[in-house]
């Protein structure tokens, strides 16, 4: 199965892009199920399916085609349906704490639900083979991440509280239940929780392998835009969530017209294009016109998928390589950089605000720096087996 997300900042045409690309799909053959996380829901939107129609799906799949389903996801239909006593419990204890229903309800929602469903139904869908592609639409970049980086939360937290959060109720129940009135979880609260786990079991290692996922980053030529997708890359990167395309989209054709102000508009654009096709470099970059209008209804869909993809089938993986890693060696950073191309020659090193540039004849690379990492100064830089690697230390 391939699993392919879609993840950039908002407005960029997350959704268009993945219901097209299903679309295409879904013609040459494949089985596909597309899924929206997005709260805003759209999805349904972009296929033209009435309100009626999407109400009564009430969260579940809707067919398109015999190939093809979408799914736009209702977290608050999903918690009543598998959260249940997680979700219980929580709204007890803000109802306990005098808080009334409505706002007790909304805040039993936890930050990091919506991620932790998508990825119940990534597993889900992997599992059952029903589908040869499962598309996600993923919510703006910030969420997606979250996304990218649950199931390594996850894990740490079912190992190293829920143990512990787990013995320390069998213990204080029955002395802490008899002094307050606030209610404490019971077992199967616990039972939930582990049911959880079991069902999300195996989906961080789905999401890291390449032959199976991909993030494709959808990107406009404006210069906000591509810093978050530089941003968003370097993430991926940093979760090993391998990312095998950018897709630049809304771009002016240069032959939109002839009014100075449009031609001022493709200039602009121009440069931001070669600016996004050097920052991701070695990654695939596909361009993508901005149409005469939205994009609506299997029609456009279909024309804006031979726009993106033209005879190339979409399931592809199109890159495969991580472009680059951070590596901590006897308490040292290092950047290693894949660069099979690179012959021995001075490398170049610039520090940016919050990046490094690395410079090896017509080979450049902008790195972005992690939080942790941005004070650092790159040191030096050796070539060695076709990567090179940049040392970092501190200014
Ligand atoms: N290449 C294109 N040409 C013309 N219109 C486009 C193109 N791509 C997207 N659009 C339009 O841009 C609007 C935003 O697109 P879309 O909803 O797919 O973005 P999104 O990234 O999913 O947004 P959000 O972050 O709000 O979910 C839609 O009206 C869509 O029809
Ligand atoms: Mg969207």
């Amino acid at each position: 199965m391939r699993i392919i997300l879609f993840s950039g900042k908002g407005g960029v045409g997350k959704t268009t892009i993945s219901a097209s690309t299903g679309y295409k799909l879904s013609k040459l053959g494949y089985r596909v199920i597309v899924v929206s996380l997005d709260p805003a829901h759209s999805l349904a939107d972009a296929f033209d399916i009435p309100d009626e129609e999407k109400f009564k799906a009430g969260g579940l799949p809707i067919r398109i085609n015999d190939n093809l389903f979408i799914q736009e996801i209702d977290i608050q239909e999903e918690i009543d349906r598998y959260w249940g006593d997680v979700y219980r419990f929580l709204e007890l204890l803000f109802n306990t704490t005098g808080l009334d229903e409505v706002l007790a309800e909304e805040l039993a929602i936890l930050p990091g639900m919506e991620e932790v469903t998508s990825l119940l139904y990534v597993n889900k869908y992997y599992r059952e083979k029903e589908f040869d592609v499962l598309i996600l639409d993923l919510p703006p970049t910030g969420e997606s991440l979250r996304f990218v980086s649950m199931p390594t939360v996850l894990k740490w937290y079912m190992k190293k509280i829920f143990k512990t959060e787990r013995m320390v109720m069998k213990v204080a129940r029955p002395v802490v239940g008899r002094l307050t009135d606030v209610p404490l979880p019971d077992e199967s609260y616990f039972k939930a929780l582990e049911n959880f786990y079991e069902k999300l079991k195996g989906v961080d290692e789905i999401l890291i392998d390449p032959q199976i996922t991909s993030v494709r980053l959808v990107s406009n030529p404006e210069k906000m835009v591509i810093k978050e997708s530089q941003r968003a890359f370097m993430y991926f990167n940093l979760f090993g969530v391998n990312v095998d395309g950018v897709i630049v989209n809304k771009i002016i054709p240069a032959d939109a017209g002839d009014c100075s102000y449009l031609k001022k508009w493709i200039d602009i654009q121009r440069k931001y294009v070669e600016k996004i096709e050097d920052y991701f470099s070695p990654v695939p970059v596909f361009k993508v016109p901005l149409l005469e209008e939205e994009v609506f209804g299997t029609q456009r869909l279909e024309v804006l998928s031979d726009l993106i993809y033209g005879d190339r089938d979409p399931s592809e993986v199109f890159f495969k390589e991580r472009p680059y890693e951070f590596i901590e060696r006897d308490g040292e950073y290092l950047i290693k950089i894949r660069a099979p191309f690179v012959k021995k020659d001075t490398v170049s090193l610039l520090k940016g605000e919050d990046e490094v540039v690395v410079r090896v004849g017509n080979f450049k690379s902008h790195i972005l720096l992690p939080r942790k990492l941005r004070k650092l100064e790159p040191k030096g830089a050796k070539i060695e087996d076709g990567y090179i690697f940049v040392r970092l230390g501190e200014a």
